[in-house]
């Protein structure tokens, strides 16, 4: 299956948000990620966060809310316009925090153009475990580069599939501690709870830089 065709490729995604058919893109912050910010002093002025395959941009804005100027990453152009929409009604309704922000940037996750922006939060929930695995070890390598030591990096992902089925891949077992082990460690995994759009087992992680 090539790049352009496959279930990873951009025009793919770009016809999940087209037509709809995203079920992941259920309207909530999941607990983890709020449980994460409530039991932690607000950040600092001007930290940066990272929504790593960011889709339309709702848990980026969450991030924004929590005084973090959030960068939502996706390659797919109909979901960032999506998320510009979200972004735009957000601000309709009175989102304008003293400290903070979002914006969204269309790029390869593998390649994401951060600079030395130093984040010290990036969130992935659900675009590394739908990379094809000679993808991964980029993906890895650009997180590790994007945080500041000590950040935290806090996953979801599906467990691996038997077979080939539709869908995402999901991640072997150990393939975030081998992808990410020498520059993260894993500080808490956690079973991800069943929901409504998905019968897969997932779970949770939590990594840190060293
Ligand atoms: C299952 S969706 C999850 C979206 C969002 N995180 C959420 O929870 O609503 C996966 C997202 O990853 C994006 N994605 C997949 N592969 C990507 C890549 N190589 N570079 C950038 N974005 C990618 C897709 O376009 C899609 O928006």
């Amino acid at each position: 299956m090539s790049e352009e065709s496959g279930s990873h490729s951009r025009s793919h995604w770009d016809d999940r948000y087209r037509s709809g058919h995203t079920p992941w893109d259920t309207g909530i912050t999941p607990p983890e990620v709020r449980r994460f910010w409530q039991e932690r002093k607000p950040p600092a002025a001007g930290a940066f966060a990272l929504d790593i395959g960011c889709g339309t941009g709702l848990n980026t804005l969450f991030l924004a809310k929590q005084g973090l100027f959030a960068i939502g990453f996706d390659h797919s152009g109909q979901a960032l316009c999506l998320a510009h929409d979200r972004l735009l009604a957000s601000r309709e309704a009175g989102f304008n925090p003293p400290a903070g922000g979002a914006a969204f940037v269309q790029a390869d996750v593998g390649r994401m153009p951060v600079g030395e922006l130093e984040a010290v939060y990036a969130l992935d929930i659900g675009c590394l475990h739908s990379l094809p695995d000679e993808s991964r070890p980029a993906y890895a390598e650009s997180v590790t580069s994007a945080l500041r030591s000590q950040g935290h990096f806090h996953l979801y992902a599906f467990k691996r599939q038997a077979g080939e089925g539709p869908g995402a891949r999901g991640m072997y077992e150990g393939e975030v501690a081998s992808l990410f082990g020498s520059g993260m460690q894993i500080v808490a995994e956690e079973t991800g709870v069943p929901t409504t759009h998905t019968a897969r087992t997932s779970s949770w992680y939590l990594l840190q830089k060293r």
